[in-house]
């Protein structure tokens, strides 16, 4: 697995530790954030037998010996987040989402592998015309990590064209939960919420997002790995809308906090609204989304404040 320490990959490694796997990551402990938080991601996965770890850069990485009689390859490992993508930051992006997936699947060429299935993303639809988006909407990024990512989902097209590599794509819908992103939008509101300052809202904050539950992103990663899918692209979404507005509500009446708002300019490159069908994952994954927003918020205010709470206990011994 690519991205092992990261949000959702770590979460995959531990699940796929407990259906009784071999578990080899891979993750560059690139710093997009701390790699404090990502040892921490992994520190349940590390401490099982059957999982090992190569600390290499996908781009210049032997991924022969890596690689070497893998059943499949889940490739979590990318620069993500949408906003920071501009700029100079730009050729970060090429070259963990482009340049890195290119070079696996070169790897991939020869191998007897059964699956490859890639972590894409919501942010290839760019401003869909219709809601809920289907996976045969035409793909028109809003966003240069959009772009990006994009391109890496057509790349294992390429390859699976001309080579037979089996893969899959899963483009997931801003997934939530437990060791989120500390940049992603719940992280920042509940960072904000404990320190009493206030939450920044990227435009008027009706703007709509089908947030996903980590534990339900997981289950469909782990469905599409032996479901008859090759050549397929599949939304995982976590079956509602919800607007940013909405989500702020939940979590005041969660966390009994009130919540101080401030609006800030919309953010370049987001897009205004974001929403899955999910009927493909349902027939052929057998998928279902399972966790509500209200429960899934609640399990990352619970966490959140548990993690807060452990950092505060090292600081002050
Ligand atoms: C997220 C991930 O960060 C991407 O890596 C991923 O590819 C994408 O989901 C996807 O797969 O769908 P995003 O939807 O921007 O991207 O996720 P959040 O950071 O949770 O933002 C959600 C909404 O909250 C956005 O409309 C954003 O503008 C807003 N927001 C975010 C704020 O109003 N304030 C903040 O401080 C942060």
């Amino acid at each position: 697995m690519t991205g092992a320490a990261g949000f959702i990959g770590s979460h995959l490694c531990e699940r796929l530790l407990a259906d009784g796997h071999e578990v080899v990551g891979i993750d560059s402990f690139s710093d997009y954030y701390e790699r404090e938080r990502k040892e921490q991601n992994l520190r349940a996965a590390r401490a099982q037998r059957k999982f090992t770890l190569e600390v290499v850069d996908l781009v210049d990485a032997d991924l022969a010996r890596i690689l070497d009689g893998a059943t499949v390859v889940f490739h979590l490992a990318g620069q993500p987040g949408v906003r920071p993508s501009w700029g100079g930051h730009f050729d970060r992006y090429v070259h963990d989402n482009i340049v890195a997936t290119q070079r696996l699947l070169e790897s991939l060429r020869e191998s007897q592998l059964q699956k490859l299935v890639f972590a894409s993303s919501s942010s290839v639809y760019g401003d869909a015309e219709m809601f809920p988006t289907k996976e045969s909407a035409l793909p028109r990024p809003v966003s240069p990590y959009g772009m990006t990512k994009l391109a890496a989902e057509h790349l294992t097209f390429v390859y699976m064209r001309n080579f037979g590599i089996p893969a899959t794509s899963l483009r997931y819908f801003t997934v939530y939960g437990p060791r989120q992103r500390p940049d992603m939008a719940f992280c920042r509101f509940m960072e904000a919420l404990v320190d009493n300052e206030e939450i920044e809202i990227f435009g008027d904050g009706e703007q709509t997002r089908e947030f996903t539950y980590v534990s339900d992103a997981v289950d469909g990663t782990v469905k599409a790995a032996s479901a008859d899918v090759v050549g397929q692209i599949i939304n995982l979404g976590g079956g509602s809308r919800v607007t940013v507005n909405r989500v702020l509500d939940t979590l005041e009446d969660i966390s009994r906090i009130k919540v101080r708002r401030l609006h800030l300019p919309a953010a370049p490159g987001d897009p205004r609204h974001t929403g899955a069908s999910i009927n493909l994952a349902r027939e052929r994954l057998g998928w279902e989304p399972r966790v509500s927003l209200r429960e899934g918020l609640t399990r990352q205010w619970e966490w959140f404040q548990e993690a807060r709470g452990s950092v505060a206990r090292a600081t002050s011994v």
